[in-house]
């Protein structure tokens, strides 16, 4: 296989706590042995290299958990090991995923030597009390401290927040953005909160106790506002939740959202990739443990490897570009897929304003992207 853009994730599987919304594969562990890791990784590295010889990859992403509690020298390697495999695009974008709680100094300048180009925060609030309430170890001041310090490593910095928490009400939530915007990032991830099942945060709002939550209303006047004042300070909003100064969109995660190809490395982390005409998808074992032995011991750590079908993949393409603001072009769709849209049910939703449909390019409009789901499944029933 041979691949003109290719985009890699490393997923690092270890966080100091678990935040009780969370539902990534993130674990909490006293002792973890960074060389052992490091080793798991190269080994998959090495086997990847194999089957994709010549590739070229555009985006390297650090995702977890908290990528930045890995030793900077572990991150080295495994660039120097892809640089030594692989082409790299130009402009390869490189990120890592830190929390401010695990921000120092001198780390960030390390990562920002060693190669890693866009650094991307996990702050999710400005309020010590909603911090707390999120269950973050770090204060409001952490997270401007560690803003500063990121943008004084890196010319990409992003961060994420969470809204619709508990008890917010709109006005908080205005001058809390307009706050992050003052920051000057190049980028915001911006999230409505959402109770994922498994979670510590489900337990409470099943058993009745995640009090404040927000109405549907209010839901609807966080998301409209959050993308005025976006607007209002030139942040465009790309996708959903993320928002873009002017050429700083995530060229790793808009690979995801066009479907691209992409290999994932690490336990949980996901692949997708065409072969002859054909696509398929994976996955790797969940569990750290058995991800590394595994990995160790030149056993195969991903599981579910399987071809996707045409429907799979004209339902993952409807799904995942019309999150984007760029959208999805009908004729690419129905050329790769063999099947079209029903043009009666695109018909009704353009009349009613939930989409824009010009030229075969379908992309949804404010009040689409409120809805977002019941739009796809529209479409896909
Ligand atoms: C893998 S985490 C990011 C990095 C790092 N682990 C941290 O938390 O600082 C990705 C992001 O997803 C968002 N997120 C996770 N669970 C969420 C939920 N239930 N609702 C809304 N946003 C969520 C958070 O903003 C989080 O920063
Ligand atoms: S939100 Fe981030 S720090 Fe918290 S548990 Fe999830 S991955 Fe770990």
């Amino acid at each position: 296989m041979e691949f003109k853009n290719i985009s890699i994730y490393f997923h690092w599987p270890f966080c100091e706590s678990k935040c009780p919304y969370c539902d990534f594969n993130s674990h909490v562990r006293k002792e973890i042995n960074h060389r052992q890791w490091l080793l798991g990784y190269l080994i998959n590295i090495e086997n990847w290299k194999k089957k994709l010889p010549h590739s070229k990859i555009q985006s390297v992403y650090f995702g977890g958990g908290t990528p930045s509690l890995m030793n900077p020298r572990s991150i080295s390697i495994i660039l120097e090991k892809l640089y030594k495999n692989f082409l790299l695009s130009d402009d390869i974008e490189i990120s890592l995923e830190a929390n401010p709680s695990t921000v120092e100094k001198r780390k960030f300048k390390d990562f920002s030597s060693i190669g890693v180009n866009r650094i991307s925060i996990g702050v999710q609030s400005f309020n010590d009390n909603d911090l707390k309430r999120l269950g973050r170890k770090h204060s409001a001041n952490d997270a401007i401290k560690a803003i500063d310090i990121a943008k004084s490593s890196f010319y990409n910095v992003n961060f994420d927040l969470i809204y619709g928490r508990q008890f917010q009400n709109l006005s908080e939530w205005e001058k809390e953005l307009e706050f992050a915007l003052s920051l000057e990032s190049q980028h915001l991830s911006l999230y409505q909160l959402t109770i994922e099942k498994g979670t510590a945060f489900k337990n409470l709002y099943n058993a009745g106790k995640l009090e404040g939550l927000p109405s549907q209303e209010l839901s609807r006047r966080f998301f409209i506002t959050t993308n005025k004042l976006c607007k209002k300070k030139n942040f465009n909003s790309y996708e959903i939740s993320n928002f873009a100064k002017n050429k700083f969109e995530c060229v790793h995660n808009l690979n995801y959202w066009r479907c691209g190809n992409f290999i994932g490395i690490g336990p949980g982390a996901h692949g997708r990739f065409e072969y002859k005409r054909s696509r398929f998808s994976y996955k790797n074992i969940m569990n750290p443990e058995n991800w590394l032995e595994k990995s160790l011991t030149s056993k195969n750590p991903i599981q579910k490897l399987k071809e996707i079908s045409r429907l799979e993949q004209f339902e993952e393409l409807i799904m995942m570009g019309l999150r984007t603001s760029e959208g999805i072009n009908l004729n690419n769709i129905e050329k790769k897929t063999d099947i079209s849209l029903n043009m009666d049910k695109l018909d009704y939703l353009k009349k009613s304003k939930f989409v824009s449909l010009k030229n075969k390019n379908l992309h949804l409009l404010t009040k689409g992207k409120l809805v977002l789901n019941k739009i796809v499944n529209e479409l896909l029933t």
